[in-house]
């Protein structure tokens, strides 16, 4: 049931308020982050763990890349991200204080499994952030942190994707709180930041109308670029996949700091560019960064597409089209700028005439290696 919408995409990707919700409940106790899934793994194996490796593919990847600067902000762990079909052919460093943690929506991609088996015959503690209930990779996992962002119908992960991105955030503040390494002010804020996020990400979803319009124009686009910073640039690269899968266009993401090392030389006359812009009040230095990253690629001649916090004028002069956000803290920014890139990439897939929920060459659930 698409519930009056034209696609399961659209339907999925309206409910992720209520997806963060879900991940949230229940985890949230006296303004503390409380995972029992975590705790009955004991809290000297918490503490010991002297590093952190995720492991994913595609979307659930790019949660992965997001969530480890919050792990290491908050859990004082190194926190690498590696691709599961990746991880096993290197021979990776392993102990009993090493901590995988696998995200798949899910819970069945086989390189994924394959990755969390080959964990586990190592020793490992193995986390699974999974949306779907007993499916294998929770199964076989230590412990399993369920993202409860309810079923994902349409091939392109939407919903989970948030929701996935949330539970990491969730695994970090709880695995900060019983290493002793979360700030209690850290914690309030992170908290606070949380409250407010379905209602932050409704706005996000209220872009739906502006995105279709700009897409309108744009159904000709051969080729779309993504810029992001820090957070902004897993998202970035998540932005040009979901485009690249549903609409068919060539779209790649890049951090906006790597520009000047080749890939401004693809910039000509009209090339549009989305840039995902970070909060000028709460990240100042990065905010300034992204604005010289606009202005040196508007010189050359982009069709600059900004997504910014609500207020920000810094950009306009530099810009042709602004998607204005209620951002505030660099952390939690993806988790909103990603929602107008779900949008573009589902409103030019339909003025293409492609099934949205259905691309061609993908299945929902990857099952063979
Ligand atoms: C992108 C997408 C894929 C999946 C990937 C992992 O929209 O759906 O990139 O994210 O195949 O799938 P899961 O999360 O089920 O392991």
């Amino acid at each position: 049931d698409k519930g009056g919408w034209s696609s399961f995409m659209a339907k999925e990707i309206s409910e992720q308020p209520d997806a963060i919700g879900n991940t949230l409940r229940g985890r949230l106790v006296d303004g503390h982050v409380d995972i029992p899934e975590l705790t009955e793994l004991g809290e000297p194996r918490l503490r010991e763990v002297d590093r952190i490796i995720i492991i994913a593919c595609g979307t659930a990847s790019y949660a992965g890349m997001i969530g480890a600067y919050a792990i290491e902000q908050w859990a004082r762990v190194p926190v690498q991200v590696e691709l599961s079909h990746e991880f096993r052919y290197r021979d990776p460093v392993l102990t009993d204080r090493t901590m995988v943690i696998s995200v798949s929506q899910s819970g069945e991609t086989m390189d994924t499994l394959m990755a969390v088996k080959y964990a586990i015959e190592r020793g490992v503690t193995t986390v699974s952030v999974c949306n779907t209930q007993s499916a294998t990779i929770p199964r076989e996992s230590d412990a399993a942190v369920y993202t409860h962002a309810g079923p994902e119908v349409a091939v392109a992960s939407t919903k989970a994707f948030v929701a996935q991105i949330t539970a990491l955030y969730l695994i970090g503040l709880h695995l900060g709180r019983v290493r002793g390494t979360l700030a209690a002010d850290a914690e309030a804020e992170a908290v606070r930041q949380f409250e407010t996020l379905p209602e932050k990400m409704a706005e996000a979803v209220a872009t739906h109308e502006q995105i279709a319009q700009l897409a309108h124009w744009m159904a000709d686009t051969r080729s779309v670029l993504f810029l992001g910073r820090h957070v902004g640039y897993p998202a970035a690269l998540e932005g040009a996949l979901k485009l690249k899968e549903i609409a068919y266009i060539h779209a790649e993401g890049f951090a906006a700091g790597e520009l000047k090392h080749g890939p401004i030389a693809l910039i000509d006359h009209g090339q549009p560019v989305f840039v995902l812009v970070p909060s000028p009040r709460t990240s100042p230095l990065m905010h300034a960064k992204v604005v010289s990253n606009i202005q040196e690629i508007r010189a050359r001649g982009a069709r600059v597409i900004a997504i910014v916090e609500k207020g920000d004028t810094a950009v306009l002069p530099y810009t042709d089209d602004v998607v204005r956000l209620p951002l505030s803290d660099a952390l939690f920014d993806p988790i909103l700028q990603v929602v107008p890139l779900q949008w573009f990439a589902l409103e030019l897939s339909t003025a293409k005439g492609l099934d949205v929920d259905q691309p061609r060459n993908l299945a929902k659930s990857v099952t063979v290696e």
